[in-house]
């Protein structure tokens, strides 16, 4: 069982990466620390300890508060795209969770558990890097001891989704994505490039959702009606994809950060190739990251470029969707198979 651990910015494909990784025997997740990116810290903390408390109730992970700000960027978020406070922000307030975040701050949290587990720990960062160039900036030994660090970000040979030409998490933290980037760790970057090649389609989510009482009929009466994860799941879904479809006619719902912890759960699950990588800061550049393949010098950076979408599909359906809509599927998931 491969240790994990989760940077997030929870947002709605956080949330839905997160269960993925709660929902996949291949790995264990140590902790989730939060970054300030698609919500104010503040609500990815709270989206961490409410979805981690629902999906292990007996012993959830440990949630670190880190960065409310980039390095030296003001905050930008994204409510547009995942509601204001991270998780589809409409209908009424979220439950408050049971327990609160730990008093260590992220990016101490990601010292600690690097020499707490040398070469042990795949590290699976999906928000704004701000955590983890404070971490290496604090700590360089440290970070270099991630067996691997797997990054949702940047955007190559794609259209950016922050202005024409960035991904969001390089763009609101430009300086931290080049720090990381030029830190010569062994990263796996998993840029747009590959994530906008694949979504689930409105029509799937709704169906599922409806098998497990979380859409259209009378909804099935729930053991706990204000926390329950479907709820909270499909509501996020359900302005997230209400976004794409004005956005771009997608009737659907891109999966960047469950494709990320994909990688991290079997990392032959996504091709890629060896490259160097420079993220601009400032102007109408700001957060466009330029590749070099194959790199001058040694950068430890392999861009993920060619998943496997069937496996990918199997996984983010029977794993994480399937959790969060219980009863919607039968049969395992083809990773599950003996
Ligand atoms: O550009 C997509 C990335 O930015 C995803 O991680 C999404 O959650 C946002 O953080
Ligand atoms: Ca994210």
């Amino acid at each position: 069982m491969r240790k994990i651990i989760l940077d997030v910015d929870t947002g709605v494909d956080d949330a839905v990466a997160l269960i993925l990784a709660m929902n996949s025997p291949e790995v264990l997740p140590l902790a989730i620390t939060t970054v300030a990116g698609n919500a104010p810290v503040c609500e990815c903390t709270r989206n961490c300890l409410l979805l981690t408390e629902l999906l292990a109730p007996e012993c959830p992970p440990p949630v670190a508060e880190g960065a409310a700000a980039p390095l030296e960027k003001e905050l930008v978020t994204a409510p547009e795209v995942h509601g204001w406070d991270g998780l589809g922000g409409d209908i009424g307030s979220l439950p408050t969770p049971d327990r609160s975040a730990i008093a260590t701050p992220a990016h101490e949290l990601l010292i600690e558990i690097a020499r707490r587990h040398p070469g042990e720990v795949t590290l699976v960062a999906t928000g704004p890097l701000t955590n983890l160039a404070r971490a290496h900036e604090r700590d360089p030994e440290a970070m270099a001891l991630y067996e691997r660090i797997v990054v949702m970000g940047g955007a190559f040979g794609v259209p950016g989704n922050t202005g024409p030409v960035a991904e969001f998490n390089f763009y609101v933290d430009p300086e931290a994505a080049g720090i990381m980037m030029n830190a010569r760790l062994n990263v796996t970057l998993v840029p747009l490039d590959a994530t906008t090649e694949f979504s689930i389609s409105w029509k799937q989510i709704v169906d599922l959702a409806r098998k497990s009482g979380h859409a259209g009929q009378p909804a099935r009466p729930k053991p706990r009606p204000g926390k329950d994860l479907g709820d909270i799941v499909f509501r996020a879904l359900d302005h997230y994809v209400r976004f794409q479809r004005e956005e771009s006619g997608l009737h659907g719902a891109y999966m960047h950060d469950p494709i990320a912890v994909a990688s991290a759960l079997e990392p032959s699950l996504i091709e890629g190739v060896s490259a160097s990588v420079a993220v601009m800061t400032e102007g109408d550049d700001r957060g466009q990251s330029l590749c070099m393949s194959p790199p001058v010098t040694p950068s430890g950076i392999e861009i993920a470029l060619y998943p496997d979408w069937e496996m990918l599909h199997a996984l983010i359906v029977g794993r994480a969707l399937a959790r969060a809509f219980p009863g919607s599927l039968s049969g395992d998931c083809p990773l599950d198979a003996p």
